[in-house]
């Protein structure tokens, strides 16, 4: 008997969401969880953040609240999708601590993450010791005491494996950087279903064309680069943000040609005009690349229409986020609700693994 789609994601609770996390992952899971109505879960993954993050947990769970607030604010939708946390469910431990006993050591010491995060890790130790400026984000993760090369870091794919198994996901909606984490879900799928019987499908990635949202300074948008607007920044900083932005550096008055698209004049490309592709609709972006290319206008004529497209969509998101965080405890009730959903359907295929691997 084929089992129904279910989908599966989780996002580390980072604290609050930007663009890019939207345009990339958040809308998707706004529109799964209507074609995939009831067989959505969204899970925030604390014991994930402890792998890298485990020398300074004051702020997990503030941070796991604002996150869900920003998806609220997206428009994810407790009524569609099951939100949860992912330490309500200690079914996740049980479960990795079983798919680890298949898991050959040389795939997770082949996983590409591991090694470039351990490697970028080193490199920063070593820039600092070279008296080179690191960023906060840079110092606490290099800290003194801070160690990567942990049993729990290198066995962050097998989590992420057993997140996705325990709800029989078979979709599982995630950036081209999880590929090799998703392929290694698959094989240990595979390793378990071949020791213990058919228990588990392997898990497919969902990979759906997510535009490029640059950051402020035309470089990615990134929390660690200062260059990010929040999914639910304020009327007065989103203006002051995109007033800011970087545009076209060729472009001295408002009647110079300019390059809005990424060229060897203007190798980023002009972020408002990136944004215009978001946020305006085709007829304007086409009307503006014209009129940018002939000088016909200057950037904070440009920016000023580019807010008029944001902000309206911002009012949107700032609305429902208030009214979720203005309800006390309705974060929390989400999330309890969630979880013992969740827990519910963890509790079954906890006992089929049981049985498979005849633990009783
Ligand atoms: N590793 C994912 C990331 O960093 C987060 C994650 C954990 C995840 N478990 C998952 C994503 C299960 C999808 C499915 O983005
Ligand atoms: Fe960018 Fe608009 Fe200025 Fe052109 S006119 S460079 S699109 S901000």
């Amino acid at each position: 008997m084929k089992r129904p789609d279910i989908v599966f994601s989780g996002m580390r609770p980072t604290g609050r969401l930007h663009l890019g996390n939207y345009w990339g992952a958040l809308k998707n899971w706004v529109r799964l969880q209507d074609e995939f109505a009831g067989r959505c879960f969204f899970s925030v993954v604390d014991w994930h953040m402890l792998t890298t993050g485990y020398g300074d947990t004051s702020r997990l769970v503030e941070n796991g609240r604002e996150m869900v607030l920003d998806w609220l604010a997206a428009g994810v939708d407790p009524s569609k999708a099951v939100i949860f946390k992912q330490s309500d469910v200690p079914e996740h431990a049980e479960l990795a601590l079983m798919l680890a006993m298949v898991t050959p050591l040389s795939s997770v010491e082949n996983n590409p993450t591991w090694k470039e995060q351990l490697q970028e890790l080193a490199k920063t130790k070593a820039g600092m010791a070279a008296g080179g400026e690191a960023t906060k984000y840079e110092e606490n993760k290099a800290g003194a005491n801070y160690e990567l090369r942990t049993y729990g870091f290198l066995g962050y794919p097998v989590l992420q494996a057993a997140d996705i198994l325990l709800y029989h996901g078979t979709k599982v909606p995630v950036g081209q950087d999880q590929l090799p984490h998703l392929e290694l879900s698959r094989e240990i799928a595979r390793k378990f279903n071949h020791a213990f019987g058919p228990v588990f499908a392997e898990p497919q990635p969902l990979l759906t064309p997510t535009p490029k949202v640059p950051g402020l300074d035309g470089r990615k948008m990134s929390k660690s680069y200062g260059n990010a607007v929040d999914i639910a920044e304020s009327s007065q900083s989103l203006a002051a943000k995109v007033r800011g932005a970087y545009t076209d550096p060729t472009r001295k008055r408002a009647t110079d040609p300019g390059h809005p698209e990424p060229c060897a004049e203007n190798p980023p490309g002009c972020s408002v005009f990136a944004l215009d592709k978001l946020y305006a609709d085709a007829d304007f972006v086409s009307r503006r690349r014209r009129e940018c290319l002939a000088g016909a206008l200057g950037c904070s004529a440009c920016k000023n229409d580019l807010l008029g497209f944001m902000e309206p969509a911002f009012a949107d998101f700032r609305g429902r986020r208030e009214d979720y965080a203005s309800r006390p405890g309705r974060v929390e009730e989400i999330l309890a609700e969630g979880g013992s959903r969740a827990r519910e359907v963890a509790r079954k295929t906890m006992d089929e693994v049981r049985r498979a691997m005849r633990l009783r």
